[in-house]
């Protein structure tokens, strides 16, 4: 099939190209390398894909309508392309609106014929939630409490809008915390190990008893490569499991086998305390099956950042 990738040049979305090549699709990929974070960490993301010859790069953007024009006989279009970071949102609300909202819809428009639409997006969704009211299900009340998820959010409702009046089958997929290799470098668990490996002391938000849903980024390219032949709506991505903060910095000291110094600087604006997924529905529908614990997600992720400290 010809599937067009949004955001290719970044963490999750290169891996799902990766994917994708893997099981014989022809893939075209779109990114303008915004610098929310480094060009050459993008760079480097694309380098396994442009030695494939089924692989096309458009290096532009979601917001160019010409450019969207150009790009002829999709039939899936995985539109992972956003601007992320729950904390940046804040600072830089127009822009989330513009590239997550406006963006999402110019690919929507642009691509209203083709078999299916996969949107990624965000736990951040459902803002604060009571610990008595997890696990979040598909169903519970969205709540987002920063732009970033708000944008989300609109996005998902204009997938369902177009599914209304264009008859395009979409599926939004709300991941929880992705990690390993690749993982962007301002993500607390890159953070946390590249500094480990410096020996610097790392910095734990509030009191480090909130409560995080990881999943490892091989599980979530599994539920897009799903997610072209089955399943329409929302669906809840995570491994269905919560590890504290402190606790997750301990299992990381404990594989690395060094001993971390930790600065807790405060709370940050936007940040939720707990987040754990019903992944019940996708198990149902999709067929998401979690492959990896967080020991062997997070081995992976260390062996990676240990070749580039
Ligand atoms: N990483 C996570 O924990 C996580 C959690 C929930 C949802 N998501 C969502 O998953 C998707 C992928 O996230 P990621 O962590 O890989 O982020 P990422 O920043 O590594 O990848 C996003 C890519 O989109 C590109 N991009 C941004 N604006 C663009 C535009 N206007 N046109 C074309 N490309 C553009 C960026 O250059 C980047 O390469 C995003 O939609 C994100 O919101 C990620």
């Amino acid at each position: 099939m010809a599937v067009l990738v949004t955001g290719c040049a970044g963490f999750i979305a290169s891996h799902i190209a990766e994917q994708l090549l893997a099981e014989g699709h022809d893939v075209i990929g779109i990114d303008n390398f915004d610098p929310y974070y480094s060009e050459e960490l993008k760079k480097q993301n694309l380098k396994e894909l442009e030695k494939h010859k089924s692989f096309r790069f458009l290096n532009g953007s979601i917001l160019d309508k010409e450019l969207l024009k150009t790009v002829k006989d999709i039939e899936i279009v995985n539109h992972q392309a956003a601007i992320a970071g729950v904390r940046n949102s804040i600072e830089n609300p127009t822009k989330y609106c513009e590239i997550n909202v406006l963006g999402t819809v110019n690919l929507l428009e642009q691509f209203r014929d083709a078999e299916k639409f996969i949107f990624a997006s965000s736990s951040s969704v459902y803002g604060e939630v009571n610990e008595i009211d997890l696990p979040c299900k598909e169903s519970s009340q969205p709540k987002p409490i920063a732009p970033y998820g708000l944008s989300k959010l609109h996005a998902e409702q204009f997938c369902e809008m177009f599914t209304k009046v264009y008859g395009l089958k979409t599926a939004a997929l709300r991941y929880f915390t992705v990690y390993g290799p690749r993982q962007r470098p301002d993500e607390a668990m890159c953070r946390f190990i590249t500094s480990i490996f410096k020996g610097e002391p790392i910095q734990v938000y509030a009191d480090g008893e909130q409560t995080r849903d990881f999943s490892f980024v091989k599980d979530v390219v599994q539920a897009n490569m799903l997610a072209i032949n089955r399943g329409q709506g929302i669906f809840n991505i995570g491994s269905g499991n919560r590890i504290s903060v402190n606790n997750l910095v301990n299992l990381i000291s404990s594989l690395m086998d060094k001993k971390v110094k930790i600065k807790y600087p405060g709370k940050q604006e936007g940040d939720v305390s707990h987040t754990l997924a019903d992944i019940t529905k996708a198990k149902k529908i999709l067929g998401y099956e979690p492959k990896y614990s967080i020991e062997q997600g997070l081995k992976n992720h260390i062996e990676w950042i240990r070749t580039r400290v």
